[in-house]
Formats: C-alpha cells, sequence, structure tokens
C-alpha cells in the first residue's frame, strides 16, 4: 500500500468506523439515483478524454454519503485520492503542499469545506481555475509574486452548509451535487447489504423497523443495525427480529420517527419552556446545552422534513405535528400563532 492510500483510508476509518460497510463502486451504491447517474457520466467523459474530472461540490446534512461519493469518484477514474477538512487546514502553506504534491488527475478531498480559512481560500481560486499557486516572496515595494504551475486535479469539497460558501469559491466548481435524504426503499436495502457483510441474519420486516427509524441517513441506520445486533445477540438467538428490533430501539429511546433523545430535548424545550417560540437559536442552543451548529446541521434537518418545527425570520417555531407528537395541547398564546403561520410566513 502506498502512501498516498494510506492517508485516504486512515481518514475513512477515523470518519465512523465504517469502512467495511461503505460501497466502493457505483453499482454498489444506493440511492441517490439522479446524482449517481450524472456523475457516471462525468467520470466517463473525463476518462474518455484522458482529463482531470471538472471539480466537484457535493452537499447535504451529514450521514448521507458525501465522503463515500468521493471515494467512488476517485477509484471509478482510476485515480489516488487525498483527504483532509476545512478545520485541518490551518495555514495556508499546509493546502500549498498538498497541492503541489498531487498527480495529475488525482483528487483532494476537501470534507467541511466551508469551515476553511477564508484568507487560506484565496490560495484555492488560482489552483482551481488555472492549477497554479501563487506564491509571494519579499515584502514592500520589493515583493514580488512568482507562480507555480501545479499537475491538474479535481478538487472534491464537501459541506452540509452549500450557503456559507463565499460565491467566488461556489463559482469554481463545475459540477454541483445536493443529496437527498434516502427513501425507506433505499434504505431497507442498505440495512440488508450491510447485515449480509456483517453476517448477521434479519428480518425482512426488521430491515423496514431499521430503515423507517433512520431518518432518511444511511449512517444511521448502520449504527442502529449494529446495535440491534448487540440486543439480538444478546438476548435472541443472534437474529434479529422484528420483536428485539423494536425491545433495542425502546431501550435506547429511539422513537418509532426515529426520533432520539437530542431531538426529544430541543422539541421538548420549544414548547414546553418557550410555549412554541419563536425562540432564536441560540436561546435554544444554550437552553438545551447543546452547540448551535450542531442544532443546525444535524438535529433540525430532520425535524424540518418532518414538518415538527420551521426556521422563521423570528426565530425557531414548533409546528401542529410537534404538539401532536409530544401529546402536548398548545396554549392560547400558542395556538394564536399556530394559526398564523402558513406557508408563507415560514422561510423554508
Ligand atoms: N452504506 C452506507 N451508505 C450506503 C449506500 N448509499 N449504498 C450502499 N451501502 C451504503
Amino acid at each position: 500500500m502506498d502512501d498516498k492510500r494510506f492517508i485516504a483510508n486512515k481518514a475513512l476509518i477515523e470518519d465512523d468506523g465504517d469502512v467495511s460497510l461503505r460501497p466502493t463502486t457505483f453499482d454498489e451504491y444506493i440511492g441517490q439515483d439522479k446524482v449517481k447517474a450524472n456523475l457516471k457520466v462525468y467520470v466517463a467523459a473525463s476518462k474518455a478524454r484522458g482529463e482531470a474530472l471538472d471539480h466537484v461540490l457535493l452537499y447535504g446534512p451529514p450521514g448521507l454519503g458525501k465522503t463515500t461519493l468521493a471515494h467512488i469518484i476517485a477509484s471509478e477514474l482510476g485515480v489516488e485520492i487525498k483527504v483532509t477538512s476545512g478545520p485541518g487546514i490551518e495555514r495556508a502553506a499546509n493546502l500549498a503542499s498538498l497541492l503541489t504534491n498531487m498527480q495529475e488527475r488525482d483528487v483532494l478531498f476537501l470534507d467541511e469545506i466551508h469551515r476553511l480559512n477564508h484568507s487560506i481560500e484565496e490560495v484555492l481560486y488560482p489552483a482551481m481555475e488555472d492549477f497554479a499557486l501563487d506564491i509571494s516572496t519579499g515584502k514592500g515595494a520589493g515583493a514580488t509574486s512568482i507562480r507555480l504551475n501545479l499537475n491538474k486535479f479535481t478538487l472534491i469539497g464537501a459541506t452540509t452548509r452549500a450557503g456559507m460558501l463565499t460565491g467566488p469559491l461556489r463559482d469554481r466548481f463545475g459540477v454541483i451535487c445536493r443529496l437527498e435524504p434516502y427513501s425507506s426503499d433505499d434504505l431497507v436495502r442498505i440495512v440488508k447489504r450491510s447485515a449480509k457483510l456483517l453476517k448477521i441474519a434479519i428480518d425482512d420486516d426488521a430491515a423496514r423497523e431499521l430503515a423507517s427509524r433512520s431518518r432518511g441517513t444511511p449512517r444511521i441506520a448502520n449504527r442502529l443495525l449494529k446495535r440491534v445486533r448487540d440486543f439480538a445477540e444478546v438476548y435472541n438467538d443472534g437474529v434479529i427480529s422484528l420483536a428485539i428490533t423494536r425491545k433495542a430501539l425502546a431501550d435506547m429511546e429511539i422513537d418509532p420517527l426515529g426520533l432520539d433523545y437530542n431531538d426529544m430535548k430541543l422539541l421538548g424545550a420549544l414548547v414546553k419552556k418557550f410555549d412554541g417560540g419563536p425562540t432564536g437559536l441560540d436561546t435554544l442552543a444554550a437552553a438545551i446545552n447543546e452547540d448551535a451548529g450542531t442544532i443546525e446541521d444535524v438535529i433540525e434537518p430532520y425535524l424540518i422534513q418532518l414538518g415538527f418545527i420551521a426556521r422563521t425570520s423570528r426565530g425557531r417555531v414548533a409546528l401542529k405535528a410537534a404538539y401532536r407528537h409530544l401529546n402536548v395541547a398548545p396554549t392560547k398564546k400558542a395556538s394564536e400563532q399556530l394559526s398564523f403561520l402558513t406557508d408563507d410566513n415560514k422561510d423554508e
């Protein structure tokens, strides 16, 4: 194994320990059909031309397979991949060193690209556009800049927040793909595939139950599968049945929609402590002792998708479905607000 592959795999293992469950080809990859079909075309075309693939931006909530897709793209292109992340690049020199070591057509995967420091980001502009690095030497009147040519490479950026990228950076990606939450059917197929790889027997109805509680997210489905396997081995004969799945999920405090303790804590605070909102993100974060970024990136997307909460210009509000799910009657003031909350005054 050469050094570069080692770097890539090490980063993968540290990512979520799921390395053996990750698909390694487009054909093994389940779901995201449109994105996958388009990427297949771009990869085939650039390979046929013998050129580097255009830079690719993958965005969407965590756990949907951005890192996996980046590895698949590199492997289908037949090139090496180097893995790094926005917060992992502390100085422009670190990025420059990565870029000068890229071989022709190799992939640089930059995870959490929205967290790249803006002054470092500027190194990327000429690198992406002209495959060049501008290095300034000297100071004051004697300062000059020399241009260093780079091999033609592909940058694959991943982010949970496309809106946080600056315009100039976003504009330099030739391919922009948005990953969507997975359908329940796709998650069933993923759970069954993972169970097979892990050599676990799982009943069809149990796979369906797990899928329906995985919030549209393969990473969650695979995590739940591994935990339910523990219950099946301790309480059953190792076979994952519907009964053992339901027991395991109940013991892990995961409700029928897949909401966990943190989701319920947020919903509970918004409904009970703040009377349905509107409540600012930072106020909510302080109330439940959670990081505001985690609330925005990890907890809220699914609650918004379920129609439980909305982000409005005045803050977060709980919607009718949240009251129903918590089995709580809205107060008079909350009811009035709910009747005013039409789609017109919701931001998303
Ligand atoms: N494991 C995690 N994500 C997957 C996917 N999209 N397809 C197949 N297996 C997976």
